[in-house]
């Protein structure tokens, strides 16, 4: 399938966005975990702050003030942190946003202290989005203790497992959410194979009514509309051989009746008459059985009918012989009811050769990028042209009519009652094709069958 045709395809758009909607879910979702992994670690990182600041400040608190500075440069303090002691409290930055002070005042007064000894005055400046938070704790003796701790930004995005996390998840939910449109799409392509069915076979399996809800409704209503159109084929082909076989016993009563006339020529004229009647209810007859055929579907192989019906064309008629010609492959396989098919093909051939006194007949197997129909199907073209004098193209459309003859021929050598053409149109119809005739631009008819494969 093309590019083109699959987008075409309601299963692939639905996946696509499916697919689309829970990558943007996932993606979300680990966004979300990576900014609740941030807040935790610069949680981690004020408490850690609060903590060295007031157990700095405790060991200021049992150092005299002349060593102060001595024990300011033994600490160790964590890279990077600077502590001083001053006059004045710290400045030089902004004032920390008011969540990090209440989470840095809330830690230290955590920490254990002589009672009496907690420091009442603090100053926190700076803050995580400038990636320094300054600590200022009044002493006892009026000086102040600095703290700057550097605090790095978290890469929550550099984890070790974001990517195959992500790219892992939304894999797995891409494969599950394909798997499931491919479920919900599959019934609507099992309709459409079942009407498509039922257009070359009136006689098709009804189609099973299980599954979900719907489809069972869809299924119920679609085998409903079968079986009433079975019904109403049925019904007027039971009308035709109701009509036909009716008639023949008053057709058998003329006969005998004709016979008692005494005028020859008078009695001669009816009785030709008569039987042609009785010809044209048993075509009509026939016409009847052929749209109720119970013929099975098998395959066959086209290529060898063709030729088998010019080959017998030839035998029964060795002036035309010559030009009883076919072109195509020698075998091809396609899936029909090999009497009818043969039925129809022959009218076609019947019609070339005694209107048009030739049958050059081509069989084009299926193109491998033929266009494809809304169904998808794929077709063989049988193409008969003749070289007789063509169908007068006002009477083109009325050549399909049932008992329809072409005021030129309307003799009795060529050929029957103009039943040929419907039938064929008929049963080729039967098979999901059709026929259509045309006048060829240098002379002659030609006739066009396309037949589904
Ligand atoms: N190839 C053709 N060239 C010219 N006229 C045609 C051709 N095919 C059909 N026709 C015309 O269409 C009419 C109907 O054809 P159709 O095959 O239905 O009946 P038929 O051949 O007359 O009788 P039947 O086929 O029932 O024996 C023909 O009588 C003829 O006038
Ligand atoms: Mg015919």
């Amino acid at each position: 399938m093309t590019w083109h045709g699959l987008l075409r395809s309601q299963a692939a758009r639905i996946g696509l966005v499916v697919v689309i909607g829970l990558a943007a879910i996932d993606g979300a979702g680990l966004i979300y975990a990576g900014m609740d992994r941030m807040e935790l670690v610069r949680l981690a990182q004020a408490r850690a702050i609060g903590n060295m600041v007031i157990s700095i400040y405790r060991t200021l608190l049992l150092t005299s003030p002349a060593d102060q500075q001595q024990t300011i440069a033994a600490l160790k303090t964590p890279k990077g942190v600077q502590v001083a002691v001053t006059p004045d409290p710290p400045g030089g930055y902004t004032l920390a946003p008011a969540p990090i002070a209440r989470l840095l005042r809330a830690d230290m007064s955590l920490v254990p202290l002589p009672p009496g000894q907690r420091p009442h005055q603090f100053v926190m400046l700076g803050g995580f989005g400038q990636h320094l938070i300054i600590v200022g704790v009044h002493l006892p003796d009026g000086n102040w203790l600095d703290v700057a701790a550097p605090v790095p930004a978290p890469h929550p995005w550099t984890m070790p497992n974001f990517l195959p996390a992500f790219l892992l998840t939304a894999l797995l939910s891409s494969i599950l959410a394909l798997w499931g449109v491919w479920r919900m799409v599959r019934p609507v392509q099992v309709l459409s194979a079942a009407a498509d069915r039922l257009g070359r076979d009136v006689n098709a399996p009804p189609l099973p009514q299980g599954g979900p809800i719907e489809m069972a409704r869809a299924a119920a209503a679609f085998n409903l509309m079968a079986e009433r159109i079975r019904r109403f084929v049925s019904d007027r082909t039971f009308l035709i051989s109701a009509i036909g076989h009716d008639l023949r016993t008053p057709i058998t009563r003329l006969k005998l009746r004709a016979e008692f006339v005494d005028d020859e020529e008078m009695r001669h004229r009816l009785l030709s008459d008569i039987e042609e009647l009785e010809a044209m209810v048993n075509a009509t007859m026939a016409f009847g059985r052929d749209v109720a055929s119970s013929e099975p579907v098998t395959a066959i192989d086209l290529a060898v009918l063709v030729q088998t019906i010019l080959d017998e064309a030839s035998d029964a008629r060795p002036e035309v012989a010559e030009k009883l010609i076919y072109h195509g492959p020698e075998h091809l396989r396609v899936q029909a009811r090999s009497l009818a098919m043969k039925r129809a093909i022959s009218n076609l051939i019947g019609n070339a050769i005694n209107y048009g006194g030739a049958a050059y007949v081509r069989l084009e197997p299926p193109a491998p990028h033929q266009d494809a129909s809304p169904l998808g199907t794929r077709a063989v073209r049988i193409i008969i042209d003749d070289e007789g004098p063509g169908i007068p193209p006002e009477e083109l459309p009325r050549v399909f009519d049932p008992f329809y003859r072409a005021e030129a021929s309307r003799n009795r050598e060529t050929g029957g009652f103009g039943l040929g053409l419907p039938i064929a149109r008929n049963i080729l119809r039967a098979h999901g094709g059709d026929v259509m005739l045309s006048n060829r631009p240098q002379g002659g008819a030609k006739a066009v069958i396309v037949l589904p494969v």
